[in-house]
């Protein structure tokens, strides 16, 4: 097997990826950036609203750690909070450095904007197009460092740990380089996991095709723990059908929600009382937190208040008294889907929108600065947990978690890479071809993940979409806004039918080079892994909170909050392999036992 040695690997070329990368860079490493896709296809490019950071001159740090915590509904981490906080504005500015063109008031100043949950203008934005702009400065600002070195259009099997009990420690990747059609080892000193969601596992989605939860199931099957699994963030305004995003940015900018009657229903959920009409105000009616606003959506559907759309009820979008000119300064995007994908024109159309799942709070259990508990292994952005949202993310803390994590994992994952020296580095030095144990284990571990992976081609019986489609339908049914025990034993056993489907799903191109038929398959084997991790949590909490709300216990448990903590059943604590599709366990542990490592 080809061999590559770099200081840190980092999976994943979105915004975490990308950050990690140029941290490494930066001071000197030489990083490895592996991605499945060209990094500019990242799904980052797909975020619309905002970065948060404190900006405003009635603003402050503490005001910000409080909107987060209270959105957080009391599974926030206040140590991982802070520390991304405090750092937010510092990193939206260097970005500005780097050459992010962040909107701007009349005064030069960026331009802020309200979000949901958020009690002041915080959300820093290029337009509705933030993500897109993000990651292209991110992506121009790394082709300056030498350091970087990228392997593009490569698919990570799993990360290569190395010792075993308390010397365990991540040594590397294994990939497949999916334009020469070989797998290759690419060992490194410590390695970042920066690969994304899992919200693709719902039919319903605003996230693209890409965001199929592998870094999850990787984790997973090293035999880590995945925290907080069952919060998923379904937002309230997409285009019904395709699952696009509208950003919630339309309803900071003063756009309306209005059921079928016409009347903004939101007051009779909860959400009021009711505010001036285009006059935005802090956490009430469209601009209370999402998931009470999704949550608000589905109680009016089944009082019978949507009006029929392609795939279920729709309420609608109401930006008309914003004007063209408006609306085209600040929502191009929005007015642009709108016009593409429901033949509406937004300045004088109603726009329907429906929830759809969007973000996964949940992910691999990291400290603050992305640490895992496994030494070596770092993870930043939507894969990991650092405690920041806790049970429900605030809109715009997530961009800004990307690069103030990404930067931390980054330098805490060189800071170990250097520090392991004879562990992580030299195994990583010794696999690209001197003697030594740990080389020599480094390098059989990953072949006998590539040949069995590489086993998978040419052969199964059934297609993928047929399992993928009902992954997407029990999701949907069972594991939405609302669920109760009943829905999910329903979906924990198809879920176990289809773990054990996708082990024998049909693979018909044997070709090695672009190979997608297969690359799906291993997508979809990730997908229904945290499937099952999602179901898994969800079942063990017996409570609503945040974005899980059972309709079987509809208040919050009595006592100390406490995260969900799922991990394949083989481990049994210990941090060890484990096939996928393996039984899980879930274990509970309380908010601020911190993340110490094993
Ligand atoms: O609505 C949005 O623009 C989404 C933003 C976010 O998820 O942070």
């Amino acid at each position: 097997m080809r061999v590559e040695t770099v200081d840190v690997v980092v999976v994943g070329g979105g915004a975490a990826g990308l950050r990690a990368a140029l941290e490494v860079a930066g001071a000197g490493g030489v990083v490895g950036l592996v991605s499945k896709v060209y990094p500019l296809r990242s799904h980052t490019v797909a975020a619309e609203g905002g970065a948060a950071g404190v900006a405003g001159p009635d603003d402050d740090v503490e005001h910000h750690i409080a909107d987060t915590l209270a959105g957080g509904a009391g599974l926030g981490e206040p140590e991982a909070v802070r520390f991304v906080v405090e750092r937010a504005a510092e990193e939206l500015a260097r970005l500005e450095r780097w050459g992010m063109p962040w909107s701007r008031a009349d005064d030069g100043r960026p331009a802020l904007r309200r979000f949901g949950g958020m009690s002041r203008p915080r959300t820093w934005f290029a337009a509705d197009r933030t993500g897109f702009h993000l990651l292209h400065t991110l992506f121009q600002t790394s082709l300056r460092f030498g350091g970087i070195r990228r392997f593009d259009e490569h698919l990570v099997f799993d990360v290569v740990p190395v010792g075993s009990g308390a010397d365990r420690r991540a040594a590397g990747v294994v990939a497949y380089d999916q334009r020469s059609g070989e797998p290759v080892l690419i060992a490194a000193g410590a390695v970042v996991l920066a690969t994304g969601g899992a919200a693709r596992i719902y039919g319903a989605s605003t996230n693209a095709g890409i965001v199929t939860g592998d870094g999850l199931a990787m984790a997973l099957r090293a035999g880590l723990a995945l925290r907080d699994m069952e919060f998923v963030q379904f937002h309230p305004t997409c285009l019904p059908g395709t699952g696009i995003l509208i950003t919630e940015a339309a309803r900071g900018e003063g756009g309306l929600l209005l059921d079928a009657a016409g009347r903004r229903y939101l007051a009779d959920y909860g959400l009021g009382p009711q505010t001036p009409a285009g006059a935005p105000v802090a956490a009430r009616m469209e601009l209370g937190p999402r998931d009470l606003v999704s949550q608000a959506f589905w109680r009016a559907d089944r009082a019978g208040r949507t009006t029929p759309g392609p795939s279920g009820g729709v309420v609608h979008l109401d930006l008309r008294h914003l004007g063209a000119e408006r609306i085209a300064d600040r929502l191009p995007q929005v007015a642009d889907l709108a016009r593409r994908f429901v033949g509406v024109d937004a300045a004088t159309e109603l726009i329907p929108v429906r929830p759809a799942a969007h973000y996964t709070m949940g992910g691999i259990r990291t400290d603050a600065r992305g640490a895992t508990e496994l030494p070596g292994l770092y993870a930043a952005g939507e894969c990991a947990s650092t405690g920041l949202h806790g049970a429900n993310r605030l809109g715009s803390n997530s961009l800004v978690e990307t690069l103030v994590v990404g930067a931390a994992a980054g330098a805490a994952a060189l800071a170990w890479a250097g520090a392991a020296g004879d562990a992580g580095a030299a195994a990583a030095a010794g696999a690209a071809g001197a003697a030594g144990a740990a080389a020599a284990e480094v390098r059989d571990r990953a072949a006998a993940v590539a040949s069995a992976r590489l086993a998978m081609r040419g052969r199964g019986d059934e297609p993928p979409a047929r399992i993928r489609d009902e992954l997407w339908r029990v999701l949907d049914a069972d594991v939405g806004i609302f669920r109760d025990a009943q829905g999910l034993a329903r979906a924990a056993r198809t879920l176990d039918d289809l773990a054990r489907r996708a082990a024998e799903v049909r693979v018909t191109d044997t070709s090695a080079v672009l190979n997608t038929d297969w690359a799906q398959a291993l997508e979809l084997v990730a997908m229904v892994d945290v499937a099952r991790a999602v179901v898994a949590a969800a079942s063990a909490r017996a409570e609503s909170r945040g974005a899980h709300q059972r309709l079987d216990r509809p208040e919050p448990a009595p006592g100390p909050v406490l995260h969900s903590e799922v991990r394949a059943a083989a481990a049994g604590g210990e941090v060890r392999a484990a096939a996928a599709g393996a039984p899980l366990v879930v274990e509970h542990r309380p908010v601020g036992d911190g993340m110490a490592r094993g």
